[in-house]
């Protein structure tokens, strides 16, 4: 593979520190322990898996699996549900999560269907917020990092399915 150039933005220390931070939140907000965290695929898994181990209240654990539809920061508000999550939501405090929010069609849209299935509560945590690429609103419970630009790679993030087995977040340069 030809060789990209890379720049640490998150290195696994500062991750690790921030995502023991949220499921601390996590944990104080829902002391009962009636949790269903949804990973998004593919992108959360390492984000979600850190982020249970942290967590000192009980939890269930699904994915789901979505693909949208869109260029550039217009996005044709078609997402297309390829797996769907199995688990039984009704009464649950369901957690979304997901590794980064771009123009937000991702998480506005698998939101409104896991409302439909009449959670206790809903709601979404991700990594890394890119709020200047919002096009529809996602309301962040639980937000990593926010940042601005750069295309990110690492610690579940690809470019073309590359470097998701990064320890830290990078930029591409
Ligand atoms: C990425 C990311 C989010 C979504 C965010 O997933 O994991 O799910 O895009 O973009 P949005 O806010 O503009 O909807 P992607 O579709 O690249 O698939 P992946 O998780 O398999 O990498």
């Amino acid at each position: 593979m030809t060789q990209v150039k890379k720049r640490i933005l998150f290195d696994a220390e500062t991750i690790g520190a921030r995502v023991k931070e949220l499921a601390t939140e996590i944990s104080t907000n829902h002391p009962d322990g009636n949790l269903l965290l949804i990973g998004l695929l593919k992108g959360s898994f390492v984000f979600l898996a850190d982020l249970v181990r942290h967590l000192t209240v009980p939890c269930e654990i699904d994915f789901a699996r979505v693909a949208s539809y869109g260029t550039g920061t217009v996005s044709s508000g078609t997402l297309e549900i390829i797996m769907d999550v199995q688990t039984p939501i009704r009464g649950k405090d369901v957690i979304l999560v997901d590794d980064i929010v771009d123009t937000g069609l991702t998480l506005s849209e698998y939101r409104k269907r896991i409302e439909q299935e009449d959670p206790r509560c809903l709601e979404v945590a991700a990594l890394v917020d890119k709020a200047a690429r919002r096009d529809k609103h996602v309301n962040l419970d639980y937000c990593g990092f926010q940042i601005d630009e750069g295309f990110l790679v690492g610690y579940g993030l690809d470019c073309n399915e590359q470097f998701r087995h990064l320890d830290s977040i990078c930029v591409l340069e």
